[in-house]
């Protein structure tokens, strides 16, 4: 049986990256997915590689009147959503000083609004129903500070606490909320040209590699399955061990130990 046999799911900047890789595995699994984006070209494509599960739905997170007409797509294409995964975001570096106001407003328009309206619009639909999972790609930028990324940070961070706010809300109606919280990927955000990576910044994680796209899917497949049914209002750390704490064995050795 597969793991997400019968089940429909919205993914959001799904076009590419994390979520095109949320997309192909949860159509292999079973599941109807519309894809979701502000990239049409490469949304369309996607959708049309996977066939008849899925289908392409231009959505701007940021736009309410959108998400509405999401909704209603995938309800006549496919049925009642059963998973949302509020996956699209955006990332901006800048020295916190010289950043401004605009930019820092965009980074929390896509990343914590975006969710937000997703939680709205289609938590509505699956309280109503009395199941559903919502899946929030947070970051470990939403479990420690990072410099040159405040905006990030607070964005992921804000989603980390809409996430337990929601599940707390929404639990009673049947409705599970987490969040995953991925540490650095191979995804056109952080690797534009699709470049072999230089793996030398994670030398200091235990698992000494940058994550691949697919490994974030598989923690957003169990979520987004009933195997998770009882896990609701957590975070879902996929990081390479990055935020593990310390290793002070360097320290030792200055030490002579
Ligand atoms: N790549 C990483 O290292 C990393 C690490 C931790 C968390 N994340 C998070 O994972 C998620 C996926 O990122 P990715 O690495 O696949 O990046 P990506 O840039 O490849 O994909 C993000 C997608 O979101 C879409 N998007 C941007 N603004 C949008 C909007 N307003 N409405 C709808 N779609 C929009 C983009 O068009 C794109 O397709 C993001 O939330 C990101 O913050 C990424």
């Amino acid at each position: 049986m597969k793991r997400l046999a019968g089940k429909t799911a919205i993914i959001t900047g799904s076009a590419r990256g994390m979520g095109a890789a949320e997309a192909r595995l949860f159509v292999a699994e079973g599941a109807s997915v519309l894809v979701c984006d502000v990239l049409d070209d490469e949304g369309t494509e996607l959708a049309g590689e996977l066939g008849a599960q899925a289908r392409f739905q231009h959505l701007d997170v940021t736009d309410e009147q959108q998400w509405a007409e999401g909704v209603d797509v995938v309800q006549s294409a496919f049925g009642t959503p059963d998973v949302l995964v509020n996956n699209a975001g955006i990332l901006t570096f800048a020295p916190m000083l010289t950043m401004p106001v605009a930019d820092f407003d965009r980074v929390i328009q896509v990343n914590l609004v975006g969710p937000f309206l997703g939680l709205k619009t289609v938590g509505a639909v699956m309280a109503e129903t009395g199941s559903g999972s919502i899946v929030n790609i947070s970051s470990t930028g939403g479990l420690v500070g990072m410099s040159m990324i405040s905006a990030y940070t607070a964005s992921k961070w804000g989603l980390r606490g809409l996430t337990k706010s929601a599940a707390i809300e929404l639990g009673h109606q049947g409705v599970r909320v987490n969040s995953i919280h991925p540490g650095g990927v191979d995804t056109p955000m952080t690797n534009p040209g699709g470049d072999a990576m230089d793996q030398a910044q994670y030398a200091g994680q235990p698992i000494q590699r940058i994550g691949r796209p697919e490994e974030i899917a598989a923690m957003a497949l169990f979520l987004a399955s009933d195997e998770s049914s009882y896990c609701t209002g957590a975070e879902f750390i996929v990081d390479g061990g990055q935020t593990a704490g310390m290793d002070l064995s360097p320290m030792l050795a200055t030490m002579g130990g």
